[in-house]
């Protein structure tokens, strides 16, 4: 696995590998866990070449401790990349991977800026503008991203739609612990007793899930889920939103199309999200 730490190096890299077949992409901030893994074995699965890059984003952190405290682990990331069959990775440093002058910009003005980009702002702006640069340094021809981070990935299918971005997006199911704690590096942050209690986010999700059977309107919903992780002393509930699973616009009254429950519920100090897709009777 060759491993590159600029863009002169990942350019040669790539137009070699690009000469004998189709080329996916995992972009990651590291700390690698299976959710990962799940993105590189489906990468692996439809292309020639499975390529990653592992770059902790500076723009998209909102709070210079979250920046800080984010876990990285790259010695033993690059072994399980290796194993897997990953061909290339790209390991930048944030002054190699953005220029001391860069001005430029990419934001979904819409999307970007409610659910969980309205708790963490200029968040999804980090996201767009570092993944557009890796679409057009990397240019492969498949890219893939957790369904976990379910706003995320609407943003950077946006982003790909509105700016002619020649690149398929591939979206890949939430890979759990098997209490239901969706895999997350910043599990690895949670207190035991958080951890204990994390699994929570999923419960409230499966039984919302048995709820539908009732009928409820999106608001009972949401309240019930509301109540239920409030139970937890440890959660503290920052947002339940129930939502139109594609446009991901708010639901008023009675579910009657397939929906997704977003979920951010802070374990002090560590923000954590899950997602869950619901469907009407
Ligand atoms: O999901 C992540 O790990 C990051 O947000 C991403 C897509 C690699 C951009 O920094």
């Amino acid at each position: 696995m060759k491993i590159c730490h600029t863009k002169q190096e990942l350019r040669t890299t790539l137009t070699e590998l690009r000469r004998t077949g189709s080329i996916g992409l995992v972009p990651t901030m590291g700390y690698l866990h299976d959710g990962h893994m799940s993105l590189v074995q489906h990468a692996l699965q439809e292309n020639d070449h499975t390529v990653a890059s592992i770059f902790v984003n500076p723009t998209q952190f909102g709070n210079a401790d979250d920046l800080t405290n984010y876990p990285r682990a790259l010695e033993d990331d690059l072994p399980l990349l290796r194993e897997a069959g990953v061909a290339a990775v790209f390991t930048p440093t944030p002054d190699i991977m953005y220029h001391d002058a860069a001005q430029t910009i990419v934001e979904t003005t819409d999307l970007a800026n409610k659910l969980l980009g309205a708790l963490r702002p200029g968040h999804f702006r980090g996201v767009a503008t570092v993944v557009t640069k890796l679409f057009n340094l990397f240019q492969p021809d498949r890219a893939y991203f957790g369904e976990k981070d379910y706003q995320q990935l609407a943003v950077i299918r946006t982003m790909v739609r509105d700016l002619d971005i020649p690149v398929i997006v591939r979206g890949v199911p939430t890979v759990r612990h098997d209490d239901g704690l969706a895999m997350s590096s910043r599990n690895s942050r949670l207190s035991p007793d958080a951890r204990a209690a994390a699994p929570i986010l999923h419960q409230a999700c499966l039984a919302a899930q048995d709820r539908m059977a009732d009928r409820p309107s999106a608001e009972e919903l949401s309240q019930f889920i509301h109540d239920m992780i409030g139970t937890e002393p440890l959660a503290d509930v920052q947002s339940v939103d129930i939502r139109n699973a594609e446009t991901l616009e708010p639901i008023n009254g009675p579910i009657t199309q397939p929906a997704v429950i977003l979920l951010a519920i802070t374990f002090d100090p560590v923000l954590l999200i899950d997602q869950f897709v619901i469907t009407p009777n």
